[in-house]
């Protein structure tokens, strides 16, 4: 019997906000359900109780789990035999640390979007919480998440490209190419546009914290140093939409780091190269479903997702024959997948080895990283990135 079938149920997910018009929101509604591991069985959808109820039963959620405040929905749920077992966090990220630290509290696994918080403080706080309620976190980086970019790591780790010598790594996006500060605000934008809510440097928040874990996902290695360019493009603005950084990594490869939300024309577009001492391994976003490996003097070659010569965990990463798109739903669905055969494994008293999806370690280096890139710009020189150990 499968670990699923042998656990007996789905797990039970109460959802913290993806209210209507998050497109975040409905990503992980979809991906948690998609492969039958979660049920979304409660949520809190909006900072206002009554369009927070609105919304979950628009999701066709039961109306006596649709709560108006996270605070109400932890309380309720304990209360009942069929309880949620985890939450998932897709808020203005100042709230990531306050309901992620109390769903860790009241016994449950966590889903947290990026970034998990907007201080390496709370992130190393969470991990404290973490570790001594023996809970599970995950978070939602979906980019290391396809069949390709699993595969792109585990061909590093079997010495494939050899010691790594250098990674750029890119995420070149558009969505502040206009002055869009002196525009119609949204709560959107005023929560984005307003430093204390949206983290150290914005574009670092939104999508540089991608564009790093990416880089060491695949390359197994952590960012020891850098030498960090932090600002804006676009003349005027008060937030950071630009950062470029020479890294190097705790293995002795050095990197480069370009990531801004102000590309004109540009798209959500990012990439990864990863060179070693025998070749080029070559993943972007645009193709997530192919990755190209060029070995030194060898015609290089086009590995598709689903190719049967893959190792089975990485078909299995996949749900569609190749040619067929798959895209960041289904990985953000891997992730889910993950956590949750996590916990059925540990509840059952299984054996699981170790799973690839993003945990909070991940995300307090993410956050040593970020203030490490701001220590960097500030004095000038290379800035040293805090260990795990602080
Ligand atoms: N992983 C990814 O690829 C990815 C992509 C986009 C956004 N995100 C993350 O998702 C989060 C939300 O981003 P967004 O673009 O959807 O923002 P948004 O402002 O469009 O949506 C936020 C949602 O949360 C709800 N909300 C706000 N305060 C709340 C509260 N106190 N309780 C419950 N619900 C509340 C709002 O009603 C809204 O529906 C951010 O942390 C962002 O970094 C991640």
């Amino acid at each position: 019997m499968s670990l699923r079938q042998r656990f007996g149920r789905a797990l039970r997910l109460g959802v913290i906000g993806g209210g209507p018009g998050s497109w975040i929101g409905q990503m992980h509604r979809g991906a948690a359900e998609m492969d039958g591991w979660f049920r979304v069985t409660a949520g809190v959808f909006s900072s206002d109780p009554s369009r927070s109820r609105e919304a979950g039963i628009g999701f066709g959620l039961d109306a006596a789990r649709c709560y108006g405040t996270v605070d109400e929905m932890l309380r309720a749920e304990k209360q009942r035999a069929d309880g949620i077992d985890a939450v998932a966090i897709m808020t203005p990220n100042d709230t990531h640390h306050p309901y992620a630290a109390a769903a860790l509290d009241a016994g449950l696994d966590v889903i947290c979007d990026k970034p998990i918080t907007i201080t390496l403080a709370q992130a190393q706080d969470l991990a404290a919480r973490v570790k001594s309620h023996q809970r599970l976190f995950a978070i939602a980086h979906g980019y290391s998440a396809y069949p390709m970019t699993r595969h792109a790591r585990e061909l590093v780790r079997h010495n494939t490209i050899g010691a790594i010598r250098l990674v750029q790594v890119e995420y070149i996006q558009f969505a502040l190419a206009t002055r869009v500060e002196d525009g119609p605000q949204n709560n959107r934008l005023r929560w984005l546009l307003d430093p204390q809510r949206s983290g150290l440097a914005l574009v670092m928040s939104a999508i540089g914290c991608h564009a790093q874990h990416l880089a060491c996902f695949v390359s197994d290695q952590r960012v020891a140093r850098v030498a960090a360019d932090v600002g804006a493009l676009v003349p005027g603005r008060r937030v950071t939409d630009h950062v470029s950084a020479l890294l190097e990594f705790e293995g002795g490869a050095r990197g480069t780091f370009t990531v801004t939300q102000a590309a004109a024309g540009g798209e959500n577009d990012i990439r990864l190269r990863v060179y070693g001492e025998k070749g080029l391994i070559d993943w972007s976003h645009r193709e997530a479903s192919y990755l190209k490996l060029a070995l030194h003097g060898e015609p290089v070659r086009t590995i598709g997702r689903g190719d049967a010569y893959l190792p089975p965990e990485i078909i299995a990463a996949g749900r569609t024959p190749r040619g067929h798109p798959e895209g960041l739903r289904e990985a953000f669905a891997n992730i889910y997948a993950e956590i949750a055969q996590e916990r059925m494994a540990r509840a059952l008293g299984d054996d699981l080895a170790p799973l690839p999806y993003p945990r909070i370690e991940d995300g307090v280096h993410t956050m040593a990283f970020i203030e490490a890139c701001l220590a960097s710009h500030a004095s000038g020189r290379w800035a040293e990135v805090a260990s795990a150990a602080g």
